[in-house]
């Protein structure tokens, strides 16, 4: 079945064709970071009105690089949530009308379940993929969630543990932008904590000292903004400190020297990656499973996927770098699965831009492969 997927649930236009027997024949991404970057966040209604701009454009550019056209699509799917409300509804709306018009059945996909599936994807990924099996333990950290799901089944997730504040991509950003460093922040600390020296700062592990599968990544930020205060008071010998405020915080980086940033940075991604892994380690435990799937931006980081593949007694499964972060394909592919098991959208057009990925409907055993 030829499925394009469309992806517009923040600031990243992500269009693709999947294919059951061929796998992804064409891609196509534009990303909004720069547009936002000025404004300090995402703004909702600028990232709407851009995926407006950009969806028709890129369908067609897949279509065109797939030596494929409108009639030839089988199905459509696309994100329904979670995710920015406008932003959902332009992509669920261009997909819903879309399949109307062609008279193709629509599906629309949880953003979540499109990045737990994204390292199934084949057949770039056959060996991979092949490799995979359900039940396993599932890793989501974005930008926007962190949580860890037993993966019965296509549809059947248990959540496990998560994030009780900051997601692990959102830790990364905000320690970023307190460095100096540009959004997305996690492959910029990344880059940088490469010349740091991982033993100058010790960063806490939060929550590992209890049981339990819950995160907390919201100190790690406390603590960065601490470290570069310290430092940046010490590097100007100012007796009285430097003065506290949001805008002093992010100017305090100018004080610090490029290894100062680097150790900080380094201290940082070493306590992340570290406690990910204490809490895989207690899920693979805890649920006698021997794989675990990682999956959305943060599982492009280096330093997690060695930590937890030298230290992790399990296999240990993520995408290639361009399928962790937001993109069509994932999308594609979660609702190829969803379409070939016969499921389908009727014609209203709904978004849910908060949305339990434990709701989602399972697909029986017999209806995937
Ligand atoms: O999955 P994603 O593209 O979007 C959401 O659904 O949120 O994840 C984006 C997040 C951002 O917070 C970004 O900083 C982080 O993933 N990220 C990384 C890396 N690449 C992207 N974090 C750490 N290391 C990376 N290499
Ligand atoms: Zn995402």
């Amino acid at each position: 079945m030829l499925v394009l997927g469309i992806e517009t649930s923040c600031d990243e236009t992500g269009i693709a064709l999947f294919d059951g027997e061929h796998g992804i024949l064409a891609e196509a991404l534009y990303s909004q970071v720069e547009m936002h970057a000025q404004y300090g966040g995402v703004v909702p209604e600028l990232a709407s009105r851009d995926h407006i701009k950009r969806v028709a454009t890129l369908v067609n550019q897949v279509l065109q690089e797939a030596g494929k056209n409108f009639k030839d699509l089988q199905g459509i799917a696309y994100t329904c949530g979670p995710g920015l409300a406008g932003a959902l509804m332009v992509g669920a709306g261009f997909g819903r009308a879309l399949a109307f018009s062609l008279e193709i059945p629509a599906i629309g996909v949880h953003h979540m379940e499109g990045h737990l599936l994204a390292p199934l994807l084949g057949p770039a990924n056959e060996t991979t993929q092949s490799k995979i099996e359900m039940p396993f333990v599932a890793l989501l950290v974005s930008g926007g969630h962190t949580q860890l799901i037993q993966a019965n089944r296509i549809g059947d997730y248990e959540l496990m543990g998560e994030s009780i504040d900051d997601a692990a991509g959102e830790a990364f950003d905000k320690s970023a932008k307190m460095l100096g460093l540009k959004y997305p922040g996690g492959p910029e600390i990344a880059r940088l904590a490469i010349k740091g020296d991982s033993k100058r700062f010790r960063f806490p592990r939060p929550m590992t000292d209890r049981p339990g599968l819950d995160f907390s990544f919201s100190g790690l930020k406390t603590h960065t903004r601490n470290a570069i205060q310290t430092l940046a008071e010490s590097n100007r010998e100012l007796p009285n400190g430097l003065p506290s405020g949001e805008q002093q915080t992010l100017a305090n980086f100018h004080y610090l020297s490029e290894q100062d940033r680097a150790d900080i940075a380094c201290a940082f991604e070493d306590a992340v990656a570290d406690t990910l892994y204490i809490k895989c380690r207690r899920a693979m435990e805890q649920s006698g499973l021997t794989q675990l799937v990682m999956a959305g931006g943060v599982s492009a980081n280096v330093k997690l996927r060695k930590t937890l593949e030298n230290k992790l007694n399990a296999e240990v499964f993520y995408a290639p770098n361009h399928l962790c972060t937001d993109n069509g394909a994932m999308i594609a592919f979660a609702g190829h699965e969803r379409l070939v098991a016969g499921q389908f959208e009727d014609l209203h057009i709904e978004v849910h831009p908060r949305w339990d990925m434990t709701t989602l409907q399972a697909l029986k055993p017999t209806q995937f492969k």
